[in-house]
């Protein structure tokens, strides 16, 4: 059920909530109010563009109060995203001390609201909260490819991490998790139309909101190898469903330094302007 209600003593019945609707489910009614049409309940995606998009708050959907929502009065402005696009680094060196909590719960909050292929599609984000179990983690890895190592079955292309194990063992150097106290792993359930890009989006808002709080966060593309290539039963264990396509990896914590300034990249990605 939609539980469509409209607050006819706020509606203006300006019908931008129909007109909106990308799924045409909505149609003015006999009383002059938006209602949904007969049938239609089923094809709603349940997306709230028409709760968003009311200008005075009179629409509510699927039981959601628009007074609860965000108003969208007060945006970062283009300066404050180019510094925080521009300013965005790999952070490679973190502070032991774990990030709190509740402000991993207000960055797993936050990135839910990251659009994915199909609507309502049941992302799922495996993080390591805790720097201990981080450890345990970082330790089962490494365990592994040492395994594998020795036992010649290092997958080609990852010849490189024999190299990785060696610095772990004999100098504590940690290439593939730089010593963070969290990883996050963005995984997607088989089968939805983009499992990749739903995590790749997913992480790269988290990324930025991360750093707008202080954090640091670097993709890491070793770990994901050596965990998904060597050691993926460590990520069964770590509750990541069979059935989903891990998209990425990204460590995150505090960092033990500060990027003064943004970095200057010399050339623009090819920008190919379509004329037909
Ligand atoms: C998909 C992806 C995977 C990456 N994997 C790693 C990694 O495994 N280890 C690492 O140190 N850096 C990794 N990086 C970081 C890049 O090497 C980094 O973006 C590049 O050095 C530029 O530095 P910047 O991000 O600070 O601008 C990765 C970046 C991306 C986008």
């Amino acid at each position: 059920m939609l539980h469509l209600k409209i607050d006819q003593e706020k509606c203006v019945t300006c019908g931008e909530c129909i007109s909106d609707c990308p799924v045409m489910v909505l149609k003015f009614g006999g009383d002059g109010y938006p209602m949904v049409r007969k049938g239609k309940e089923v094809t709603c995606l349940q997306c709230q563009h028409c709760l968003a998009i009311c200008p005075t708050g009179a629409l509510s959907i699927c039981g959601k109060d628009p007074d609860q929502s965000l108003p969208l009065d007060n945006l970062p402005d283009e300066g404050q995203m180019e510094r925080l696009i521009k300013g965005r680094r790999s952070v490679r060196r973190y502070k032991p001390e774990p990030v709190d909590a509740a402000v991993i719960s207000k960055l797993m909050a936050v990135i839910s609201n990251a659009p994915t292929g199909k609507n309502n599609l049941q992302m799922m984000y495996t993080v390591v909260e805790d720097a201990a179990v981080m450890d345990k983690v970082r330790e089962a890895t490494y365990g592994a490819l040492r395994k594998a190592v020795d036992s010649d079955s290092v997958p080609p292309g990852l010849e490189l991490f024999k190299q990785f194990v060696e610095l772990w063992e004999n100098k504590r150097v940690d290439v593939l998790f730089r010593g963070a106290p969290h990883l996050l792993v963005a995984s997607s359930p088989n089968g939805g139309p983009s499992p990749e890009a739903d995590c790749i989006i997913g992480l790269s808002y988290f990324e930025l909101l991360a750093r707008s709080m202080g954090l640091g966060t670097l993709w890491d593309g070793l770990a994901k190898w050596a965990m998904t290539l060597v050691c993926p039963e460590l990520l069964r264990k770590m509750g990541v469903p069979d059935d989903h396509t891990i998209g990425y990896m990204m460590i995150f914590g505090k960092p033990a330094m500060k990027y003064h300034r943004t970095v200057q990249r010399d050339g623009m990605a090819v920008i190919n302007r379509v004329e037909l």
